[in-house]
């Protein structure tokens, strides 16, 4: 094996009397890459070689020990030279004990490294996981064959299949960690050096047979094989803990190599790292340097569905919070809300209540807009009507601080029109969370045509406090996510009116991965909403006035199916269950009849899917030649975030360029030939007709820088 010099960046060595202490020093978060790699081996090597060391303590600077593997080299498939199984040799091989000393979040590589160690111990505060899989991945650096070993086979399959971190008391119970120190953990450590320990190999242990989970290996596989993601990962994390439980140690590390290479070639670690990397991508905009104004105080007007939701996002954040609302009965009920938001948190194990109660303390009602003067961040959440929020932000206008961002979740409305009447249009953005608005990951900042740069800034910056992700779009109807939306639920209504029963159009693209099916979607929000959103749409001129365009919610409202909340909608609902209803398809051949369309014939699962998402793609190409968005990673980043799209497709647009841009054209073609193109529908966007043309992929396209904010 190469001995290669050590990196004194990467990692510092200092002795405390007898024990070498080698602190990996890779910021922000210690990301395994092949130089740190090398790096730790030469350290091992140098202190191995020097009499005087008698144990070995490794630890990591910063916030964490480390967050797993430096995924820049993953994608560029830099694995060896050497591999993550060459560093753990040597850590494993040394004949010194090696003590790996743990805090903050130990993950996926560094889990690994760890486990190659001879003794752990960790601060209360650590979380450890190997989360390989939630990018299609598994844990390649022996994770699959150490784990067993160590904490049985029921839950290194759980943390592996679930990905998700576990504290570090939990783990020292099952045997993953020697002790949990508190204070200095360098001090622990040294102490523990001083027990005077041999090394411990864990190669060398046998996986207990017992530690089976119920029902054996089948019973993991069928479990793992019904759920929604993705699923080859999970597979074959099964394969390898059965070959570590049957196997000699370094079959198993064969084994799970193996398997290792076929994630990584695998289109779903395609998809997943994509969306890995857009989501990181999203958050920094082309051209904008503007440093963030700090936030601290928020306002939130308006305590109802979106108001109390973002209330309790903003104060989950550590930020302190003052709703407003003009009706008192309304703000009792908001606050309400979001206490009992907050204490979910509590029995959901995620806030102790003590935290719950100090962020339940940091929100107060009011029913005075000018208790926001000193806010720093005010977001209007009021009724979605022009002359109700122009009236708020002209009042804002007025009573804000200056320097005060004021923010609109506006769905529908022109954001430079009520920028406008702001009086202040710089200061104004647009902050459209999605219901409910303190658990969903999507947050769409709309940038107006004035839009301060720092306000800008400041809008996306408020998303990693938030818990969220934000995607940058400029002002259209709809915005990025509901203005493709249009298209998908266009033709969901149109194949019901065609004959095309709910559950049978929900099934097709449930089993493409959609999180839940459209029908069941528009029955969950309401079909009078979308009614609603429908006519305004259609006034404004933003949808077609034919009425057979989406005439299908139309027809269900006035025959009085307003969604799951009368029990009647698409479907009949029987508690939280959808029942299909016949009713439904006797509605939909009147609405045909009376229209004059054309029912049938019935198509095809893949036809269904075709024609409900290769919209999304068209609107899409639309979407990112006006500069609404700036990136096709943008846009792949808004629905798995926002709408459920799987996640493992990689987005609408990394699918599109799995199917090929010609490919998307001639079937856009097709459906306009066969199902008529009366509404535009089907018109293949320019965008989308030269990628065609030329080849290209949405991936490959240049970001659109954004334009200077206009001035008065
Ligand atoms: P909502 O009707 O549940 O709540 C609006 C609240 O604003 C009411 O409690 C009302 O009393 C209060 N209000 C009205 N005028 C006010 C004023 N002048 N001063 C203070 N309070 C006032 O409406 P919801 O659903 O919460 O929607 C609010 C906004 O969020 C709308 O712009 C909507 O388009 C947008 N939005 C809604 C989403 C949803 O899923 N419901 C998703 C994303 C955005």
């Amino acid at each position: 094996m190469t001995v290669h010099s050590p990196t004194p960046d990467l990692v510092r060595v200092e002795r405390q009397g007898r024990v070498a202490v080698l602190t990996l020093d890779n910021p922000p978060l210690n990301a395994q890459s092949r130089a740190l790699r090398r790096a730790i081996m030469a350290a091992i090597a140098a202190a191995e070689a020097d009499p005087a060391v008698h144990a070995l303590v490794l630890m990591g600077a910063g916030a964490s020990f480390g967050a797993g593997a430096d995924l820049g080299e993953l994608v560029a498939r830099e694995l060896e030279d050497p591999s993550p199984r060459d560093l753990h040799r040597v850590v494993e091989g040394c004949s010194k004990p090696v003590i790996a000393a743990l805090h903050g979040l130990v993950l996926g590589g560094a889990l690994e490294l760890a486990l190659a160690c001879h003794w752990r111990i960790a601060t209360e505060s650590t979380r450890l996981g190997l989360p390989e899989v939630s990018l299609g991945l598994l844990p390649g650096g022996g994770g699959t064959q150490r784990l067993p070993r160590l904490v049985g086979v029921a839950r290194a399959l759980d943390m592996m299949i679930s990905g998700k971190p576990v504290a570090a008391e939990t783990v020292r119970t099952w045997g993953l960690l020697d002790a949990v120190v508190a204070g200095d953990l360098k001090a622990a450590a040294l102490d523990f050096a001083a027990l005077g320990l041999s090394p411990i190999r864990v190669s060398a242990r046998s996986v207990d047979p017992a530690s089976l989970p119920e029902g054996g290996f089948a019973a993991v596989r069928a479990t793992a094989a019904a759920g929604r993601g993705p699923t080859l990962g999970p597979s074959l994390i099964i394969d390898c803990v059965e070959a570590a439980l049957t196997r000699p140690f370094e079959a198993g590390l064969d084994v799970e190599d193996a398997a290792f290479r076929r994630c990584l070639a695998s289109p779903e670690a395609d998809a997943l790292l994509h969306l890995f990397f857009a989501e990181r991508a999203a958050a920094r905009i082309p051209g904008l340097t503007a440093k963030p104004r700090p936030v601290r105080t928020v306002g939130v007007i308006g305590a109802g569905t979106m108001g109390a939701g973002i209330a309790t996002a903003f104060a989950l954040a550590g930020m302190s919070v003052t709703v407003v609302e003009d009706n008192p009965a309304a703000l009792e009920r908001g606050l309400g809300q979001v206490r009992k938001n907050i204490e979910a948190l509590v029995a959901r194990g995620r806030l102790s209540p003590d935290q719950a109660a100090d962020r339940i303390a940091a929100v107060a009602g009011s029913l005075d807009l000018g208790n926001l003067a000193a806010a720093d961040l005010i977001v209007e959440a009021v009724f979605e009507n022009r002359a109700v929020k122009e009236a708020v932000l002209a009042r804002l206008g007025q009573i804000a601080r200056p320097g005060a961002i004021l923010a609109t979740n506006t769905s529908t409305l022109d954001v430079d029109a009520l920028a406008e009447a702001s009086g202040r249009p710089a200061d104004v953005v647009g902050l459209h969370f999605f219901s409910p608005a303190h658990v969903m990951r999507l947050l769409e900042v709309v940038r107006g045509a004035r839009t301060a740069p720092d306000v800008l800034a400041t809008a996306v910056g408020l998303a990693r406090p938030l818990g969220k992700i934000a995607v940058v779009s400029g002002v259209c109807y709809g915005f990025i996510g509901n203005r493709m939306l249009e298209g998908y639920l266009r033709e969901v209504d149109a194949l019901v009116v065609e004959g095309v029963a709910p559950a049978r159009i929900d099934r097709a693209l449930e089993a493409f991965g959609m999180a839940m099916g459209p029908c069941r979607m528009m029955d969950m929000s309401g079909l009078d909403l979308g009614d609603r959103l429908m006519s305004e749409a259609r006034a404004a001129g933003h949808i077609p006035a034919d009425p057979s365009y989406r005439a299908m919610t139309p027809a269900l409202v006035a025959a009085g199916r307003l969604g799951a909340k009368t029990g009647l909608g698409f479907y009949r609902h029987e508690g939280r269950r959808p029942v299909p209803d016949p009713v439904v398809d006797g509605i939909a051949a009147e609405t045909a009849a009376r229209l004059g369309l054309v029912r049938g014939p019935a198509p095809s699962d893949d036809e269904i899917v075709a024609r409900c998402l290769l919209p999304l793609v068209n609107e899409a190409a639309r979407i990112l030649e006006e500069g609404i968005a700036a990136r096709a990673g943008d846009v792949d980043v808004v629905w798995p975030a926002g709408y459920g799209f799987p996640a493992a497709r990689g987005g609408p647009l990394h699918w599109a360029d799995t199917l090929g841009a010609a490919a998307i054209v001639a079937r856009l073609d097709d459906f306009a030939a066969r199902l008529g193109n009366s509404h535009g529908g089907w018109t293949v966007a320019p965008l989308l007709k030269r990628l065609a043309e030329s080849g290209g992929r949405f991936a490959d396209l240049p970001a659109t820088r954004f334009p200077e904010p206009a001035h008065a």
